[in-house]
């Protein structure tokens, strides 16, 4: 967790346009706290930054008309509906990566369905390497410790799982039309909501833990997105248009999720998959998919009955158990 020394200047600024109840020049807001008007800019800047709204009026100056919502343990699990996830809910203001702190935590004997939750991460992780886009106080960051018994190869199962949880709460509670892209990004009209990373620590034979982490662009706005972003991902606030409570979101896909994972340890995989399948809709599509380092080209046929992708290629039918799909042609239309 990091502070900075900016912080308690942007407090003040932040006390002085609470104490306002309408406009205030920004001018004024400079001579209260002894600061230029540029740099009450700047200062206005970092607070829309991190979620606070604040309409800006040329000749009227600045109302604060919003605070975020801070992610807040008592407002989770205030009535949740689970056995074991979220029974302790671990909240820090910024840490490097959910997934890493969990994992970190699992090693030292944390207990399944720990949750741990961020405001920030200044290294959220992404598959295969890549960067998860981690802005302050607008979306989840959620780590969940799963200490399932499965073989290490039945492991993938609970990203798809994850992801249902999420496309599932996504429909019912939201009344979104998600799909899901094997093995598990949630996409709202064709772009990303939500990824999925999940990290197995155990024996060949058998795994100890699983971090599970779960990332939704909740109320981040298009425009704040980085530019390669915005044509490919999106979050609730921009397909809903209002903000979006995110202890409500965590709490529902917790909520979703539970009983999905212990399907799976009833042996349940068919129904699972069947209700993986009502979201998945890439069949006909032209993919590229990376696997160990080559890359295969092919139409996707379905889903097997372990969740794997089912490839038509020029060198016949073809099955991937795990990797990264590239879609070159969706057969489907959002
Ligand atoms: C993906 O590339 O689609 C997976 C993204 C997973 C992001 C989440 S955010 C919470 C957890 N902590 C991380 O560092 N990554 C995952």
């Amino acid at each position: 967790m990091t502070s900075s020394n900016k912080g308690p200047r942007l407090e003040k600024l932040l006390k002085a346009l609470r104490e306002e109840k309408g406009f205030v020049s920004g001018e004024r807001l400079g001579e209260k706290l002894g600061l230029t008007r540029a740099s009450i800019w700047k200062m206005v800047k970092k607070l829309k930054e991190k979620g606070y709204t604040i309409a800006s009026k040329p000749k009227m100056g600045y109302a604060l008309l919003r605070e975020p919502e801070a992610l807040n343990e008592l407002a989770i699990r205030e009535g949740l509906s689970c056995t074991f996830f979220g029974k302790k809910v671990h909240i820090a203001q910024e840490v490097n990566s959910t997934n890493t702190w969990a994992f970190e935590e699992a090693l030292k004997g944390a207990e399944e369905g720990e949750v741990f939750l961020a405001e920030a991460q200044t290294h959220g992780k992404g598959r295969l390497g890549r960067v998860w886009f981690s802005p302050p106080h607008r979306n989840i960051y959620m780590s969940l410790i799963l200490r399932p018994k499965l073989p290490p190869r039945k492991v993938p199962l609970l990203g798809l799982l994850a992801s249902l949880a999420v496309a599932e709460v996504l429909k019912h509670s939201y009344g979104l039309n998600p799909f899901l892209k094997w093995p598990n990004d949630v996409l709202v009209k064709g772009k990303k909501i939500c990824g999925i990373l999940a990290e197995a620590y155990g024996e060949a034979e058998m795994t100890s833990f699983v971090v599970l982490g779960i990332g939704i662009n909740v109320n981040v706005k298009r425009m704040d997105l980085p530019a390669e972003l915005q044509e490919i991902a999106t979050s609730l606030a921009e397909e809903l248009g209002h903000e979006v409570s995110r202890n409500e979101l965590v709490k529902k896909v917790l909520e979703a999720f539970e009983p999905l994972y212990l399907d799976l340890g009833l042996g349940k995989e068919k129904e699972l998959l069947d209700r993986y399948k009502a979201y998945f809709h890439m069949e006909g599509s032209e993919v590229l998919v990376e696997e160990f380092g080559h890359v295969i080209e092919g139409v996707v046929e379905g889903l097997d009955e372990e969740g794997a992708l089912i490839l038509r290629t020029l060198q016949g039918p073809k099955k991937v158990f795990a990797g990264d799909v590239r879609v070159k042609k969706w057969a489907n239309s959002w």
